[in-house]
C-alpha cells in the first residue's frame, strides 16, 4: 500500500514527528482503516529517502498510543479500535467525555483531497464525499457521438499540437458562457485552458511568484489550494471565515500578497461572501498591490436565488484570476477547467502554460466546445441541477425526519450541505470515524476535503456531500447515523 505523505526536510518537526502525525492523521480521517497492513519501514523509508529508523521511531509511537500493531510477520497494521478519547474533540457527549480535548487534524496536509478517501476500493457503501457528481447523469450517449464524429471528421488533429492557451473554439465558448451565466466580459484570449482548477490554480502561483511575498488563504481551506500553498516556501497567512466570507479586516497589510478565495460558495463552510467584503477585498488588493485568485469551482450548480456576480467581474480584470472548472457541472475526470488572467499577464500565461504542459488534450477540448455551442452543458446543467436539487431536500426532510430540527447551512448550491450538530452530541471527527465502521462516509468540517489550519472552528459540523448518492441511499444512510446516534446516547 502507497502511503500519501509530505515530508519535509526543511521543517522543524522532526521527521520522526511527521511520520507520527501524518500517519495518525490518516487513521483519524478513516482514510487508513483497522486491519490495514502500514508499508513495511523499509519501503516507507525508500520511498521518501529518509533512514529506516525514522520510520522505526515512528511507527513504535503510533503502537505505543494503540494506533498500530505488530502482528508476528505479517506486518504492522492499524488497530481495530482507534484511541476513543483521541478521536473526542468536544467532550460534552454524555458516556464518551473525554479530558484529552484535542485530536487536531496533523498541521501537515494530507493528499488525496479530490476523490473519497483511500480511493476507489475502500469507500463506504454509501459516502457522503463532498464535491462527488452523480456517475449515472454524465451526458454519455452526447459525449460518445461527439468523440465519434469528431474522429471520423478531424482525426489529423490527434497527431498536431494545439494552442498551449487552449483550443481556441473552447475558450471562445467559455468566454461567451461566462458573460451569459456570470455577467463577465472576457475575452477569449483572456483564458487559459487547464487540467481543471488545480492547474490553474498552479499556473497562477508560478506566474505571480517573483512578484509574491506572501500568500493568504481561507481557514478553513480547500485542500487541494492549501496542499500548493504550502508547497511554495513563502510565508502564508490562514485568514478566518464567518457567516460573510473570509474577514477582510484580518488579512495581512503585507504588500504583494496572494490570496485564494472561493467567494461564491466557500469551501468548505458554504458560506457566501457578502457584497461588502468583496468591494473590502478589492480594495486591500488595490492598496497592497496584491493579487486575488477567485476559486469559482461550482456556482453553476446554484438552486436558490440569482446567480451571482463574480469577483472577477466587479474587479473589470484587474487584480483577479478567476478559476473555474468542469469537475463538478459534468465530470472531474475530464480533467478541463480555466483561468481567467488579467489581459496583461495572459501572453505570459500562455507561455508558462506551454513550458508546464504544453497545453491539453485536443479531442476533449474540442468536443467540450461543442459540447456547450451546440447547447448540451446548458441542457445538462439544468438536468443535474435538478437532480442535486432533489437529492438535496431529500438530505434534508431525512435529517428533520430523524433528528428534530436540524441546523443546516450551505446547502442553496453545491453539491454538500453542512449540519451544525446540536450540543451534547459527538465531535464530528467522533461520528465520522463511528459511522465510517457501519459503512457510511461523513466527514467532519476539517476533514471531506478541507484543511483546518487550526483554531478555525470547533469540531461541531459533519459535511455531507449528497449528490453521488441516490435518494434512497440518502435516507437509508441517514437512518442508519440516527441508529448509531441512538445507540450511543
Ligand atoms: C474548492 C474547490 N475547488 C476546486 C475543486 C475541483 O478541482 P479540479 O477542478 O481540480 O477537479 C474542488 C473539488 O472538490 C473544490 O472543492
Amino acid at each position: 500500500m502507497e502511503l500519501a505523505l509530505t515530508l519535509d526536510t526543511s521543517s522543524k518537526k522532526s521527521l520522526q514527528a511527521q511520520v507520527f502525525d501524518q500517519v495518525r492523521a490518516l487513521i483519524l480521517d478513516g482514510r487508513l482503516q483497522a486491519d490495514m497492513a502500514l508499508p513495511p519501514t523499509r519501503a516507507l523509508a525508500e520511498r521518501f529517502n529518509v533512514s529506516r529508523n525514522t520510520v522505526m521511531i515512528a511507527y513504535e509511537r503510533l503502537a505505543a498510543e494503540g494506533y498500530v500493531e505488530a502482528r508476528g510477520t505479517a506486518g504492522i497494521f492499524v488497530t481495530s479500535i482507534p484511541p476513543d478519547d483521541l478521536l473526542l474533540i468536544n467532550g460534552g457527549f454524555d458516556g464518551f467525555r473525554s479530558s484529552e480535548p484535542v485530536a487536531q487534524q496533523s498541521s501537515e496536509p494530507i493528499l488525496c483531497f479530490a476523490g473519497s478517501p483511500g480511493g476507489e476500493t475502500d469507500r463506504p457503501a454509501l459516502d457522503f464525499w463532498p464535491g462527488r457528481s452523480a456517475a449515472g447523469a454524465f451526458p454519455l450517449q452526447t459525449w460518445r457521438r461527439i468523440i465519434t464524429n469528431l474522429l471520423s471528421t478531424e482525426p489529423q488533429n490527434l497527431t498536431d499540437y494545439c494552442d498551449p492557451a487552449g483550443l481556441p473554439e473552447l475558450r471562445k465558448a467559455i468566454a461567451d458562457h461566462l458573460g451569459r451565466s456570470r455577467g463577465m466580459h472576457v475575452a477569449m484570449d483572456q483564458i487559459i485552458i487547464t487540467a481543471g482548477s488545480q492547474d490553474a490554480l498552479n499556473l497562477i502561483l508560478n506566474l505571480l511568484r517573483q512578484h509574491t511575498q506572501r500568500l493568504c488563504i481561507e481557514n478553513p481551506c480547500y485542500i487541494g489550494a492549501s496542499m500548493l500553498f504550502q508547497s511554495q516556501g513563502l510565508p502564508i497567512d490562514p485568514v478566518p471565515v464567518d457567516k460573510d466570507g473570509i474577514r477582510t479586516d484580518c488579512l495581512p497589510s503585507v504588500h504583494r500578497s496572494l490570496l485564494y478565495v472561493t467567494p461564491s460558495r466557500q469551501f468548505p463552510t458554504g458560506v457566501m461572501m457578502s457584497r461588502g467584503r468583496r468591494l473590502a477585498l478589492l480594495r486591500w488588493a488595490e492598496e497592497t498591490e496584491s493579487y486575488i485568485v477567485e476559486d469559482d469551482y461550482d456556482s453553476d450548480l446554484r438552486y436558490d436565488g440569482p446567480p451571482l456576480t463574480s469577483l472577477a467581474g466587479l474587479d473589470q480584470g484587474r487584480r483577479v484570476f478567476h478559476v473555474g472548472t468542469f469537475s463538478k457541472s459534468v465530470g472531474a475526470g475530464l480533467r478541463l477547467g480555466f483561468a481567467v488572467v488579467p489581459r496583461i499577464h495572459w501572453d505570459d500565461a500562455r507561455v508558462l502554460k506551454a513550458q508546464m504542459s504544453n497545453g491539453q488534450s485536443w479531442l476533449e477540448q474540442r468536443a467540450l466546445a461543442e459540447f456547450i455551442t451546440e447547447g448540451h452543458f446548458d441542457r445538462h446543467v439544468r438536468k443535474v441541477r435538478r437532480i442535486y436539487k432533489s437529492r438535496r431536500d431529500c438530505l434534508r426532510a431525512a435529517l428533520q425526519k430523524n433528528f428534530g430540527d436540524p441546523v443546516l447551512s450551505g446547502s442553496e448550491s453545491g453539491l454538500h450541505l453542512i449540519w451544525q450538530l446540536p450540543p451534547g452530541m459527538p465531535s464530528a471527527r467522533f461520528i465520522q470515524a463511528k459511522a465510517r465502521e457501519l459503512g457510511i462516509g461523513v466527514y467532519a468540517l476539517s476533514s471531506g476535503g478541507a484543511f483546518d489550519f487550526g483554531g478555525a472552528e470547533p469540531d461541531d459540523k459533519l459535511m455531507f456531500g449528497y449528490s453521488s448518492l441516490t435518494e434512497k441511499e440518502i435516507v437509508q444512510a441517514v437512518e442508519t447515523l440516527r441508529d448509531l446516534l441512538r445507540a450511543r446516547h
